[in-house]
C-alpha cells in the first residue's frame, strides 16, 4: 500500500512533507537503494547532508525514480567550513553538483559550531541562496534558542526549520516552544532514539499494544501529532512503509503525556559547542 505524508507550511511559503527518509549513515550505494524503495512506498522527502557523503547516491535515486522534480523535497546540510556568503554559495553549488540538481528544497546549516563563531555569516549565506533560487527554503540544525535569537536579531530573517535531536527521552520543551513562537518548524532527528532502548521501553510497547501499532509507529505518531516533522532512517522497505503508516490513528492526551514523561532532560542533548567540527 502506498501513501504519502501530509505537508507542513513553511514560513517562506513552500510546503514540506512531514516525514523525511533519513540517510545517515548510509553510503552512496545504500542511500540510492534505500531512497528508491522509500519513494516506491510513498516517501517524497529525503534528508541528506554534505557530511553523510551520500549525496551522489541520493541524486542517482532521484533521477532513476522518474518522478517530477516538483513532487520531491530534498534537504541537504552544509558543514561549518561554508559559514560565509561566498563560502555557502560554493558549498551549495558543490552539493547540487553531487546531487545532480539545480536547486534543493531546503538547505540547513548542519551545526552552529559556536567555537568558530561564523554561524551568523553562514545564515547570511543561506539567505542569499534562497534569494538566488538555489534553495526554496532555508533553515538550521542543532541550533539552541540562544543561537536562533542571535541569527534573528542580526539578520532580521528567521529560519524556517530547526532540525534537532528529539524523541520522548529528549523532548526539549524550551527549544520546541521557542521554535513554535517564532514560526519555525521543529524537525526531529533520531526520532526512534539513538540505540538507547527507547523502542523497547515498557511505556512505548504498552501504548503500542493499546493502539495496535508498532513501537516505532507510536514514537513517530507522538512527534507528528504535535505538528512536528521527523527524519527517520530505515534501509528496509518494510520498515520504511511501517514508519509512514502513522496518519490513520491518533494517541490520546494521556498517552502523549505518558510519552512526554520519559524525558531525561536537555542536558543529554549532544553538545553543539563541541560536536560537529
Ligand atoms: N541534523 C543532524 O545533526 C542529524 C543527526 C543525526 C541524524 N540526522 C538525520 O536524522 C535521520 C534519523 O536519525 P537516526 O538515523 O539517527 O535515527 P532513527 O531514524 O531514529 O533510527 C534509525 C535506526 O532505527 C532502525 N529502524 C528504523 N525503522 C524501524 C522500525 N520501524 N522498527 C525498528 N527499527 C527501526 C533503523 O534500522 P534499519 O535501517 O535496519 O531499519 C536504524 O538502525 C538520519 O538518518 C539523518 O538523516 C540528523
Amino acid at each position: 500500500m502506498t501513501s504519502t505524508a501530509p505537508t507542513l507550511a513553511l514560513s517562506g511559503g513552500t510546503r514540506m512533507p512531514q516525514i523525511a527518509l533519513g540517510t545517515w549513515p548510509l553510503d552512496d550505494h545504500e542511500a540510492e537503494k534505500a531512497l528508491l524503495s522509500a519513494m516506491e512506498v510513498g516517501y517524497r522527502h529525503v534528508d541528506t547532508a554534505e557530511n553523510y557523503e551520500n549525496e551522489r547516491g541520493v541524486g542517482r535515486a532521484l533521477a532513476a525514480s522518474g518522478m517530477p522534480r516538483a513532487d520531491l523535497f530534498v534537504t541537504t546540510k552544509l558543514n561549518a567550513h561554508w559559514h560565509g556568503v561566498t563560502e555557502a554559495a560554493e558549498g551549495l553549488d558543490r552539493a547540487l553538483d553531487r546531487l545532480g540538481l539545480d536547486y534543493v528544497d531546503l538547505v540547513l546549516l548542519h551545526w552552529p559550531n559556536p567555537a568558530r563563531d561564523r554561524y551568523v555569516h553562514g545564515w547570511e549565506g543561506l539567505i542569499a541562496l534562497r534569494a538566488a533560487g538555489k534553495a526554496r527554503a532555508i533553515g538550521v540544525s542543532n541550533f539552541k534558542p540562544k543561537h536562533l535569537r542571535r541569527v534573528i536579531a542580526e539578520t532580521g530573517v528567521t529560519p524556517e526549520v530547526n532540525q534537532i535531536e528529539r524523541h520522548p527521552y529528549l523532548i526539549r520543551s524550551a527549544s520546541v516552544a521557542f521554535n513554535s513562537e517564532h514560526g519555525i518548524i521543529t524537525e526531529g532527528w533520531s526520532p526512534l532514539g539513538r540505540g538507547n532502548g527507547l523502542l523497547d521501553h515498557p511505556v512505548v510497547t504498552g501504548i503500542a499494544e493499546q493502539v495496535n501499532r508498532t513501537p516505532s509507529q507510536v514514537l513517530l505518531r507522538w512527534a507528528v501529532q504535535e505538528g512536528h516533522a521527523v527524519a527517520v532512517k530505515s534501509k528496509s522497505r518494510e520498515r520504511q512503509a511501517e514508519n509512514l503508516q502513522i496518519f490513520d490513528f491518533s494517541l490520546t492526551a494521556a498517552q502523549m503525556a505518558d510519552l512526554d514523561d520519559l524525558d531525561t532532560g536537555e542536558h543529554h542533548a549532544v553538545d553543539s559547542d563541541v560536536f560537529g567540527h
